[in-house]
């Protein structure tokens, strides 16, 4: 008997890469049964009988189904990969739109965008979580839910047993635009990596012969002889949001040369130049929904109609792999190098112990375990601090429906100047997701 593998929000927009992945990998993973499971039955129909008809008409011997029942989708589950949106792009946009309006950083995962989104996510994933516990406690799960940062604190906090694994495709992402950039292959390279999700830094860049060769990217970025990287992720090279992601985060560490940043820091420590970019007629949400969503759903309509997916395919990109290598690393026990979001417990030794963070593990059969960094620097330090402080008490907030814990989260969101601006969108936002954020009292 082969593993059965769940996708939790498989209705998803991100679930098509992943697919893919699972097609060409299923025999290395010895995976012989795939269910979709969704809340939203249009869209984890439309996934799942595309699907079923992709994988048969391909040759897989992978069993296809799709299901809104977690009973019948979790019971002898041996791995779940998570992404679900409580609301859909739909909220995303209005919260997006709220921030905007108000003059901060909407973005879905720092700045109260993320907060907004983090109430949202947070009672929906750890009701998920409870039926694994119940119906497939030996199962793995791995999240890639957002905002993961936040989001990791709860369910490491919640469940400290459980096995789950919390990862980001942001790392692996930018970590393949710097070995393309030095005519490297990825896996040559070791780099190490120390922060948050969203919210980390890169310390050194060994090459095969171990040579650091941050040194030499930061002397190209400072003299002025790139002012980008190319990107490795097929997906996003001509989407015009990653470009001027990509440019600034270069800039970035042009500005703080200590350390690579995640192109995510741009929204804290750059906001005023990252709101350039924003719409409040078309955020980034409107953009996914008009593009991404409108592309897939449609494709997924016409095979249905056509009753064949014989000119239809899916594309597999560094989203899709990352998670299949961390299942296959479990499965086949490798303890290759990843970075992924767990509690600290030492690895950063200047830092909170029991705090989540993103580093990199060695990840086999008995799950992940980080690598050492040491201590990090003051002002890494600092930043890190407050955005943890903010992230712990938004989970506070979502656990326990205090108003007054979760103004204090705002207050400690880097991205809001002063208590008039984070009550208003704090109350905005509540006003916006009554239906799904729990009551605040
Ligand atoms: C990266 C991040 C994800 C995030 C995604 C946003 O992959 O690591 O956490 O969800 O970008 O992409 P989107 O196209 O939805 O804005
Ligand atoms: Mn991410």
């Amino acid at each position: 008997m082969g593993y059965k593998f769940v996708m939790v929000g498989g209705g998803s927009t991100q679930s098509p890469g992943i697919l893919e992945v699972l097609r060409q990998r299923a025999e290395e993973l010895n995976l012989s049964e795939l269910v979709l499971y969704d809340n939203d039955s249009e869209r984890v129909r439309l996934l799942g009988q595309y699907t079923e008809m992709y994988y048969r008409e391909t040759g897989s011997k992978v069993q296809v189904s799709y299901t809104t029942d977690i009973d019948a989708a979790f019971t002898g589950a041996d791995f779940l990969f998570m992404q679900i949106r409580p609301g859909l792009n739909k909220q995303r946009a209005i919260d997006e739109k709220i921030c905007i309006q108000n003059g901060v950083i909407g973005q879905e995962t720092c700045g109260l965008g993320g907060f907004s989104f983090a109430l949202r996510v947070i009672p929906a994933v750890l009701d998920i979580i409870r039926k694994v516990k119940e119906l497939c406690p030996n199962a793995w799960i791995l999240n890639y839910t957002n905002p993961e940062a936040i989001l990791s604190e709860a369910i490491y906090r919640e469940f400290p047993e459980a096995r789950v694994l919390c990862i980001c495709d942001m790392p692996i992402s930018i970590e393949g635009a710097i070995a393309s950039y030095f005519n490297k292959e990825l896996r040559d390279l070791t780099l190490s990596y120390f922060g948050l999700n969203h919210f980390g830094w890169w310390t050194h860049i060994y090459d095969e012969n171990g040579q650091d060769l941050l040194p030499q990217l930061r002397e190209d970025v400072v003299s002025g002889k790139i002012d980008t990287l190319l990107q490795s992720n097929e997906e996003t090279k001509e989407d015009q949001y990653w470009i001027n992601t990509y440019r600034q985060m270069v800039s970035l560490f042009k500005r703080f040369p200590d350390y690579f940043p995640n192109c995510y820091l741009q929204y804290y420590l750059t906001c005023d130049e990252a709101m350039k970019h924003d719409s409040v007629d078309f955020t980034r949400g409107d953009y996914v929904m008009q593009g991404r969503e409108k592309r897939i759903y449609e494709e997924c309509r016409r095979v249905i109609q056509a009753g064949t997916a014989k000119d239809s395919s899916l594309h597999a990109g560094v989203h899709g792999n990352y998670i299949v290598d961390i299942a296959y690393a479990i499965i086949h026990n490798t303890r290759e190098r990843f970075t992924v979001n767990k509690k600290n417990h030492g690895a950063i030794s200047n830092f909170d112990p029991e705090a989540v963070v993103e580093v990199p593990a060695y990840v086999g059969s008995m799950g992940a375990e980080t690598i050492n960094i040491g201590a990090i620097p003051t002002f890494q330090k600092g930043l890190m601090e407050m955005q943890k402080a903010y992230e712990k008490l938004t989970v506070d907030a979502a656990l326990t429906g205090s108003y007054q814990t979760a103004l204090e989260a705002v207050m400690l969101n880097k991205t809001i100047p002063n208590y008039t601006v984070g009550k208003k969108v704090l109350d905005e936002l509540y006003e916006a997701n009554r239906a799904y954020w729990p009551e605040l009292r």
